[in-house]
């Protein structure tokens, strides 16, 4: 199977050099397993895909945020991609050099600005007229001046899922291409503001390169009519989106998007930046899950997972298809990660959690060999969007993580407790009858 770390050696499941069925038995279940090659090559991959930029990598903390892949990420030259205060807190605490930080996000406290501008990030990306006049108020206020990018909005459509659509006019996110000049203009009688920069982001995964394309087009052609007003544009974000091999459907590789903009990037003399998340670390993670039990109501086969939409809520939200397969395959080896595998015995089952929901699956009608009590499954790709999407919803405390590499391991997160789910709740007064 082409997933590179997460290797079936002797028809059993291996994270690097690892037994899958080792790391369960140590860390329980559910469990975040990364794989520290995976993650460090799928960054070396988008670098390469896009060298003709040495584009500014900024890990987006949304994805995944665990503090020892940050600092591992960190130390490999990454940048990050922030959008709430407690996410730049972490990125400083994985030891981030400040410049080096995008804080991008729709609805920035008051607060959560003091702190950027206190820490001096690299770049603000603004996201309305709004939002500007506050920041030039409280950059004024702390005698800074903020590095600022404009969001724009470029009406393109990402076809992803509804939900994740983000660059179309009527999304809530950036300035509508109308509203630009007006804003650099305004921004241009603001000396505690220097916005010298524009960010695009339409939506994640993008599944075709033309919409890409489209929207650098658009940041660029903006970008023309603001120099020939007179603004200096030398920043451009281009924001995150780019796909990761989930299995279901293929998507263009890497280098189709990075050719697709990077001559005319080049040819504007820009500096980028890239706020990748899922590209680099979906695939370098995986969730291992216990079966509980397996049961029938009508037709359908239910197999009971210990994991749920706690752990993984992307199907439940949007759908989306993560593969799914015994640790222990034994000659049932898969050979890609789609649900299309070759043996005549697979079972159309609803992989399920313990949730009181009925949204609460991560697979259904997805044909697996026939599963009993105490298996242990893979569900793969689940290093980004998973563990910081994780909720504690019907008191179930957060799974731990663990990071291997080669054929050491190391748990980076540990299992929440039930003291852990009550903690913020206790020691404060009742209120009075
Ligand atoms: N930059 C901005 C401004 C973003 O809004 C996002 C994602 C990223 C970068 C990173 O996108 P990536 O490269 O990871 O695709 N929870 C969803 C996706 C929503 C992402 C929101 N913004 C999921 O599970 O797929």
């Amino acid at each position: 199977m082409t997933t590179g770390c997460f290797e079936y050696q002797d028809g059993a499941l291996h994270c690097e050099q690892v037994p899958a069925e080792e790391l369960a038995a140590g860390h329980g279940t559910p469990l975040y397993v990364y794989s520290r090659q995976a993650l460090l090559s799928n960054l070396e991959a988008l670098r390469s895909a896009f060298a003709p930029l040495d584009p500014r990598i900024c890990f987006s903390l949304k994805s995944c945020q665990n503090l020892h892949l940050l600092r591992l990420l960190a130390g490999h030259g990454c940048g990050f991609d922030v959008v709430s205060g407690g996410e730049l807190q972490r990125a400083l605490e994985a030891g981030a050099d400040p410049r080096q930080i995008v804080f991008a996000g729709v609805g920035k406290t008051d607060h959560e600005i003091r702190a950027a501008l206190a820490a001096g990030v690299g770049l603000l990306n603004v996201e309305s007229l709004s939002e500007l006049e506050v920041l030039a108020g409280l950059a004024r206020e702390t005698g800074t001046q903020a590095h600022a990018a404009l969001r724009i909005n470029p009406d393109v459509d990402a076809h992803t899922h509804a939900y994740t659509t983000t660059g179309t006019r009527e999304n809530k996110f950036g300035v509508d291409m109308h509203h630009v000049r007006q804003v650099f203009a305004r921004a241009a009688e603001l000396p505690a503001v220097c916005l010298r920069g524009l960010h695009v982001h339409i939506g994640s995964p993008i599944t075709q390169v033309a919409s890409f394309r489209d929207a650098i087009a658009q940041v660029l052609a903006i970008r023309d009519t603001l120099q020939r007003d007179g603004f200096t544009i030398d920043t451009l974000d281009l924001g995150g989106g780019l796909p990761a091999q989930y299995g279901d459907h293929p998507h263009p590789p890497l280098q189709e998007f990075a050719d697709a903009v990077c001559g005319p990037l080049r040819e504007a003399g820009v500096e980028t930046v890239l706020e990748p998340g899922r590209v680099i670390a979906a695939t370098a993670g995986l969730l291992l899950t216990r079966v509980l039990h397996v049961k029938r109501n009508g037709s359908r086969v239910f197999v009971v997972t210990d994991a749920s939409m706690n752990e993984l809520l992307r199907p439940a939200l949007y759908q989306a298809y993560h593969f799914i397969w015994p640790v222990r395959a034994g000659k049932r080896v898969p050979q890609s990660q789609s649900a299309d595998q070759p043996w005549p015995d697979l079972v159309p089952t609803d992989v399920v959690g313990p949730i009181c929901e009925t949204t609460d699956f991560l697979a259904r009608g997805r044909p697996l060999p026939p599963l009993e009590r105490g298996d242990l499954l893979a569900v793969f790709a689940t290093g980004a969007y998973s563990m910081t999407m994780a909720s504690q919803y019907n008191s179930r405390p957060r799974a731990a993580e663990v990071l291997v590499a080669g054929r050491r391991q190391q748990r980076i997160r540990r299992r929440e407790t039930y003291d852990d789910l009550v903690a913020a709740e206790r020691d404060l007064p009742e209120m009075e009858p």
